[in-house]
């Protein structure tokens, strides 16, 4: 009998149940404590490898260790009790082959505690998307714009302005659907073909620069909070924190340097 009080999160049945349903509220965490604010509103949240460049200054997430997301991925299913936290596999730890890919992901689940995996790619990912989940590692797929792809597709580019090119991303989202994710995200990807996959795949799709169409959405926390000082053009801001530090540092800044800080009330007595 186990003395610890069961937590109760959202499962990845739960997620792919809300097919067509109400929609799916997703955002990025990395930490426990803004993970503890999220997992108030989010059904799950992302363990994004974007953490390579939004806290760890990369050019791109090509860079990004397993070693680092299983860090972050620890940290933030500490922070939380409610959502299902899922933890993006990071360039070069799937790509090779379904056993590798198996390898890296049982560590993901086993040193996070995560209740699922993400990575990147469509029909090539398949076979291991359905290696994976026959083994027990429940898979959300991820395709249109692809950042660890970004080397191939000369940057971060949105994905389907050409007509032509929407059959193969419609043959991605049937393939990794076929193969068993539980859940698609759609990234940077025009809002007609975003919207037409949404309505083509038995799983739900999750929406980032794609459509409202999708089954849920999801935005990278620090983008939405105003923190970097650069994001991308869809991404609209809920918050603006940058200024909010930037005014608490600078006050702090020239309280420390006119001797105003610390006050009688801020010391040791
Ligand atoms: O790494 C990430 O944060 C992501 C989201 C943008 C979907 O993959």
């Amino acid at each position: 009998m186990s003395s610890q009080t069961p937590i109760r999160r959202t499962t990845v049945p739960q997620i792919s149940a809300r097919k067509g349903g109400e929609p799916i509220v997703s955002l990025t965490s990395y930490h426990a404590h803004t993970a503890a604010i999220v997992d108030k509103y989010a059904d799950f949240i992302l363990v994004g490898d974007s953490l390579g460049m939004v806290m760890h200054g990369m050019e791109s997430t090509v860079g990004v260790p397993l070693d680092l997301m299983i860090m972050h991925g620890k940290a933030v299913v500490r922070g939380t009790q409610k959502a299902l936290v899922v933890v993006d596999m990071p360039f070069g730890t799937y790509e090779e082959s379904p056993a590798v890919a198996f390898r890296n992901a049982a560590r993901i689940m086993k040193e996070t505690g995560c209740g699922a995996v993400k990575l990147e790619g469509g029909a090539r990912m398949a076979e291991t998307i359905r290696f994976l989940t026959e083994r027990g590692i429940p898979v959300m797929a991820h395709i249109g714009l692809t950042p660890q792809s970004s080397h191939v597709m000369g940057g971060f580019k949105t994905q389907g302005r050409e007509e032509d090119s929407w059959p193969q991303h419609e043959a991605d989202a049937a393939a990794v659907t076929e193969a068993g994710a539980f859940a698609l995200v759609l990234e940077g990807m025009v809002e007609p073909l975003a919207a037409k996959i949404t309505k083509q795949v038995a799983i739900p799709t999750i929406g980032i620069g794609a459509s409202a169409e999708c089954d849920g959405q999801i935005l990278v926390l620090e983008d939405m909070l105003g923190l970097n000082a650069w994001t991308p053009k869809f991404v609209k801001q809920y918050g603006d924190l940058g200024p909010a530090i930037d005014r608490a540092v600078s006050d702090y800044a020239d309280e420390v340097k006119t001797r105003a800080f610390p006050g009688p009330e801020h010391t040791y007595k």
